[in-house]
């Protein structure tokens, strides 16, 4: 199977059963509160990546999974947050123009984000927004366009980044699923690597196996798997996880 093939476990983090097991106790977000295990976690996984993306100047790193709610957002903020603990400059591009969870989590407002820089309403400085972390800017997804796959592939998307290479040293970009439409096949085009995330009684082998192999079939780098593994809320579950196996376009596109 591919994951063998391509993949290694960049961060398996985190037992369950505990609310200690929450990242800090009932959100996801890393704080001063988290866990000890967790940021060490965290911190494995930033050296893992560092390791596996030996290019020069500014690294460009995208983050999927193969099916909604295993985490992509959750770890790629804070797999962010941990790089700009070390004083390099960071950048998170939420490119999941669709179901946009950075603003939510970051509990940003309203206002213009990548889509707009892409349809060329506004300019990228207009969009870029400090985090609230030292050394964290973000680009929020801004408003939901018809056409989110077409903006990605699209030369401004290119543009964006070269521009913001000059400026950062890490640029992180969160992804909808890959298993249920192709935005992350086009950004993988744009990085160094691809994460893949996984979550333990969510992910099915089959399913990250065709999200690999979809990666793989795009030639995308896949820098690794991480396992983020917890307790599962059973609402969340019935609604993404264990009883629903089938993700259809149109149901990715239901914001909630
Ligand atoms: N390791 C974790 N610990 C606690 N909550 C988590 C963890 N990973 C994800 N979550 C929660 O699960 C939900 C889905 O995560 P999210 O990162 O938005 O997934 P995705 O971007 O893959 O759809 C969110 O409510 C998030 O807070
Ligand atoms: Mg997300």
């Amino acid at each position: 199977m591919a994951i063998n093939k391509a993949g290694k476990i960049l961060l398996n983090f985190k037992k369950r059963g505990t609310t200690e097991n929450n990242i800090n106790g009932g959100g996801a977000l890393l704080s001063e509160n988290t866990a000890f295990h967790v940021r060490e976690a965290y911190k494995a996984m930033r050296t893992n990546v560092m390791f596996s993306v030996p290019e020069e100047g500014c690294k460009v790193i995208g983050v999927t999974s193969a099916v909604p709610s295993e985490g992509k957002s959750t770890t790629v903020l804070n797999l962010a947050i941990t790089f700009a603990e070390t004083g390099s400059k960071v950048i998170l591009i939420d490119a999941d123009m669709r179901r946009p969870n950075i603003k939510k989590i970051l509990n940003a407002g309203e206002g213009a984000g990548l889509s707009d820089v892409l349809a060329r309403f506004v300019t990228p400085r207009e969009v870029i927004s400090a985090s609230g972390y030292e050394n964290l800017d973000v680009i929020f997804s801004g408003n939901i366009p018809p056409n989110p796959v077409e903006l990605l592939a699209s030369d401004t998307m290119k543009d964006l980044i070269e521009s913001l290479k000059a400026e950062y040293d890490y640029i992180f970009i969160d992804t909808p699923p890959i298993n249920v439409v192709t935005d992350a096949t086009v950004v993988s085009r744009l990085v160094h690597g691809i994460i893949m995330v996984t979550r333990e009684n969510v992910s099915r082998k089959d399913e990250v196996a065709e999200a690999m192999n979809k990666l793989l079939f795009v030639n995308a780098k896949i820098l690794g798997l991480v396992l983020n593994d917890r307790m599962y809320q059973s609402k969340r579950r019935t609604r993404y996880g264990k009883y629903k196996r089938y993700y259809y376009y149109r149901d990715y596109e239901r914001h909630d």
